[in-house]
């Protein structure tokens, strides 16, 4: 079947068979793609209308005890400088996003270290009740059944675990024998079983991935019916072991947004920061191709600077307040407009 055949059959079915997505995936053009992502915008003006939901994101600790051979914070790269922002560091950041319309904290660190649950049950609980009306997403790793559930009752919303890749051969690649694709996805399941809103998401063009691979994450998601999808390039970082592959294109990120939009039409879809990275004017493209939510980074900028996943990842330069305006008036050149409430799934 030809890709546009393809693509009306994801549009009114929200599921192709494996052979169907390998074929769309080796075969697509850019005629393809423009079509997916005309139809893709489309699906998500018809859910959220011209607004694009905002979320502050708090890189609170690059603290990392894995190994992942394309990050730049894994733990095995020790050019990195650690740290772990004080709580009222936190709260500031917080305190600072909530000023300048932001309604959403993404609390994220590196995965794998010894935690303080209590501590992070606290500190959930301290921005969930000075900013009552925010929701408090985490994105912190593997963690098991009970831990994520405390987390929950302490009042976090969201939980965002990108699960990498679908494919078992494909995950050993990208990942040292000690992580393994079961339990990440153990990981998910768990989440949604615990009502958060649950995020898993991709590299496009990361060392390895194939249009197998990408038919695989393709029908994990469709089988997850995750609420958030994050999808970025794959960026190479000098001090890992895949420093030498070459970064994932505009073009394939672009489809794959567009193609997770058609496939899950309310999902919350961030047009990511490392779509930026690849083009200046990568995330409001990543708007036009069906994401509805931007990142901006509340991090101080001396931590920014060790939390470099990949090259390019530069630190936010200006204020907060500069960023946000900044990223107002990009919208405002493609017609779009920050919404400033929670912006929760279905909502
Ligand atoms: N390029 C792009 N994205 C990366 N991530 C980690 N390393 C890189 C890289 N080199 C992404 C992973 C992870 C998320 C927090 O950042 O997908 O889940």
């Amino acid at each position: 079947m030809e890709c546009r055949k393809l693509i009306d059959k994801l549009n009114r079915e929200k599921h192709l068979d494996f052979p169907e997505w390998v074929a769309l995936w080796s075969n697509y053009s850019d005629d393809d793609r423009l079509y997916a992502g005309e139809l893709a915008r489309s699906i998500a003006l018809k859910h959220y209308g011209k607004n694009v939901y905002i979320r502050g994101i708090v890189e609170f600790s690059n603290r990392c005890g894995n190994d992942c051979f394309y990050c730049g914070i894994r733990r095995s790269n020790d050019k990195v400088q650690r740290y772990t922002l004080s709580d009222d560091v936190i709260l500031d950041c917080c305190e600072t996003g909530y000023q300048n319309g932001i309604r959403t904290f993404v609390l994220q660190s590196g995965e794998a270290v010894e935690l303080d649950l209590e501590h992070l049950c606290d500190l959930v609980r301290s921005i969930k009740s000075r900013f009552d009306d925010c929701a408090v997403t985490l994105s912190l790793g593997e963690l098991s059944f009970d831990e994520y559930a405390s987390l929950r009752q302490a009042g976090a919303d969201r939980y965002l675990l990108r699960h990498e890749t679908a494919d078992k051969v494909h995950y050993g690649k990208m990942h040292p024998k000690s992580m393994s694709l079961e339990n990440r996805m153990e990981c998910l399941r768990n989440l949604k079983k615990l009502g958060f809103q649950t995020g898993c998401g991709i590299m496009t063009g990361s060392p390895f991935q194939s249009a197998e691979t990408l038919a695989q994450d393709m029908l994990f998601m469709e089988s997850l019916q995750p609420e958030m999808m994050g999808i970025g390039p794959f960026i190479p970082h000098k001090d890992t072991p895949f420093a030498k592959f070459s970064a994932g294109t505009l073009e394939s990120t672009l489809m794959a947004v567009s193609l997770c939009r058609i496939m899950l039409e309310k999902a919350l879809l961030p047009s990511t920061t490392a779509l930026g990275a690849l083009q200046s004017n990568g995330r409001e493209l990543g708007i036009l191709a069906g994401a509805n939510v931007i990142m901006p980074n509340l991090t101080p900028p001396d931590a920014q600077d060790n939390y470099i996943l990949y090259e390019n990842k530069k630190r936010a330069d200006v204020p907060v307040l500069q960023a946000v305006a900044d990223l107002q008036s990009r919208l405002d050149v493609i017609g779009y407009t920050f919404y400033t409430g929670r912006g929760d799934f279905g909502a």
